[in-house]
């Protein structure tokens, strides 16, 4: 079955901590902070202030706090946002021309270490660091904002990533996806090797509860 990681940049952030609550009592376990900068990505979303206000709803429950560093220079905010409770830091590769000590860095300051590739990068620029990550993120839209449409070339890359992984002997590694996925794509990226979906919209913006959007993607992705 695959995972479920709500996305909070979809939720509301006058309820913040509530909406994190009702998604952590479905039983996820792990809740998505999309950081964007505004340089990288045309869009500015939160920073570590919002990782440490979600923090202890998330420890409380177990979860991974997962960071998806869509900024330019990540490397001089990795610890911040370790600092503020991330357990998970996972950054671009087009913003990592030193991607190998960066996710060294990761790992140094005690997170797990999570790298990521929009929909136009190849795989073969991760190649020589699968031996550095816990989970490859996988860009089903090209990142800045939630509820943009599927793209569904991803599929066949996904695909192709859980090839490499098992030729490398990685297979433990995370595929996870982010962008677009709901109860209508869920199952598609699940089939093609996903073990991680990243959805927002799904869960936090429509009239159906968040504990109703939950059950509805699992139940969309079989
Ligand atoms: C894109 C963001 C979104 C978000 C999820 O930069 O990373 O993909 O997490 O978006 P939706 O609303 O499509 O699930
Ligand atoms: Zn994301």
């Amino acid at each position: 079955m695959i995972e479920i990681a709500p996305s909070i940049l979809a939720a509301d952030f006058s309820r913040l901590g509530q909406q994190v609550s009702d998604a952590l009592a479905c039983g996820v376990k792990r809740i998505h902070c999309d950081i964007m900068d505004g340089h990288f990505v045309p869009n500015i979303s939160m920073g570590p202030a919002i990782v440490q206000s979600i923090k202890p709803f998330v420890a409380k429950a177990g979860a991974i706090l997962e960071s998806h560093l869509m900024i330019e220079e990540p490397e001089r905010y990795i610890g911040d946002f370790v600092k503020a409770g991330a357990d998970l830091v996972t950054v671009h590769v087009e913003t990592c021309p030193h991607l190998h000590r960066t996710l060294q860095q990761i790992r140094e300051l005690g997170a797990q270490v999570g790298v990521t590739l929009n929909p136009a990068t190849p795989l073969v620029s991760l190649e020589e660091v699968l031996g550095d990550v816990d989970l490859i993120l996988v860009m089903t839209v090209n990142p800045g904002f939630g509820g943009q449409e599927f793209i569904p070339e991803t599929l066949e890359k996904i695909a192709r990533l859980k090839e490499m992984l098992a030729k490398r002997k990685r297979a433990h590694v995370h595929i996870e996806v982010d962008g677009g996925v709901h109860t209508a794509t869920i199952a598609s990226v699940a089939k093609a090797g996903a073990t991680i979906a990243v959805t927002g919209t799904a869960v936090f913006s429509n009239s159906a509860s968040v504990a109703e959007n939950i059950a509805a993607l699992r139940k969309a992705a079989g």
